[in-house]
């Protein structure tokens, strides 16, 4: 492999990187120097110049600075216009260079002009499958507010078997990217419908919770009195996941009393240790039921609920309340759901 000349290397690491410090998160200076890594590596498959790919990755982002939109083309302009390169290169490499920058948007449906710019666009790419997931179910998320679960879910799997399943759009440009043996994990997940519903369980749930979290705060940090404040946390949570059974029970004197809840009549009283409301109230702790026929003692207000989480409400280091929530369907809570819940009371 030709070495670059320590010049060129200096003055990408002094020059051009620094400036990736005020991008966002994820195109900082780490970002560059991954696509700098991975299209060298990548380069080794073909004849090419290694220092016009090392500048062509650490340029290709520097558009950012003027706008994320059309930051591709800004990258090339940019690169036209830095006289360094041209004590190091010819006129035709430059606009290889700029060209390689303009044709790395992942989105570009178009084949890049050069294998230059087909290494970069490669590079810069990263079919994580849990990243692409995630970002699809988010992308629905936020562009389809009136969706409901199982609209997101089609959704979901057709984004998906549209643009990554085989057959699917997306193509890759350099077939010797370890992007292929992992577009080949996500086409396996695609393809196991039900690996991908647990998946999209997981990652939808969490995301409704991180988007209810600051509203149960805002709604909940401007009013001291107890009972609205779970009246509206009950109904907020209630809305949200369209549970079978949402609400508390409050703590008075050996006993739990029902509190404000949403959902069908449920029993009114609980004594200490009884139940799964009580055993949370007695261990001091969230109790998570996959399968309530599964738990001694469980009190079926409802022949309905089929799984079920309870977690204490704390005040002053003592428990005054506990937030129950049944599911019709066995195992709708886990840990995500503990630890979001538990975060929530604590705005009460
Ligand atoms: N299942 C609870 C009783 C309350 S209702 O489900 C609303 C328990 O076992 O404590």
């Amino acid at each position: 492999m030709t070495a670059i000349r320590p010049e060129i290397s200096s003055w990408i690491e002094e020059s051009v990187l620094p400036r990736y410090d005020a991008f966002d998160k994820g195109h900082r200076r780490d970002h560059a120097q991954y696509v700098i890594g991975t299209a060298l590596e990548l380069s080794g498959h073909y004849d090419v110049d290694k220092e016009m790919i090392a500048v062509a990755a650490a340029c290709h982002d520097l558009g950012l600075s003027v706008c994320r939109e059309t930051h591709h083309l800004e990258s090339g302009r940019i690169i036209r216009e830095l006289t360094e390169l041209r004590k190091w290169f010819s006129h035709g490499q430059i606009e290889i260079i700029a060209q390689a920058a303009e044709d790395h948007r992942a989105s570009s449906q178009s084949e890049p002009r050069t294998i230059y710019g087909k290494i970069i666009a490669e590079a810069d790419r990263q079919i994580i499958p849990d990243v692409v997931i995630r970002r699809t179910i988010q992308y629905g998320l936020k562009n389809y507010p009136e969706m409901d679960k199982e609209g997101h879910w089609q959704r979901t799997v057709e984004h998906l078997e549209q643009k990554y399943a085989d057959g699917g759009y997306l193509r890759l440009w350099i077939p010797e990217s370890s992007n292929a043996a992992r577009l080949e994990e996500l086409r396996r997940t695609i393809r196991d419908k039900a690996a991908l519903r647990a998946v999209f369980e997981a990652v939808y749930k969490a995301e409704i919770y991180k988007d209810l979290l600051p509203k149960a705060k805002a709604i909940l940090e401007g009013e001291d009195d107890m009972i609205a404040g779970m009246a509206n946390l009950s109904a907020l949570l209630h809305q949200a996941f369209h549970f079978w059974w949402t609400g508390f029970y409050r703590v008075s004197g050996k006993q739990l009393i029902l509190g404000p809840f949403q959902g069908p009549l449920a029993c009114t009283r609980i004594p200490y240790g009884r139940g799964v409301c009580g055993t949370a109230w007695a261990r001091k702790e969230a109790i998570v039921v996959p399968d309530v026929e599964q738990f001694p003692g469980h009190i079926a207000c409802s022949s309905e609920s089929r799984s079920e989480i309870v977690v204490p409400v704390w005040k002053d280091e003592e428990i005054i309340a506990v937030l129950d929530i049944d599911s019709e369907k066995l195992g709708t809570f886990d840990e995500t759901d503990r630890e979001f819940l538990e975060e929530t009371v604590t705005y009460l």
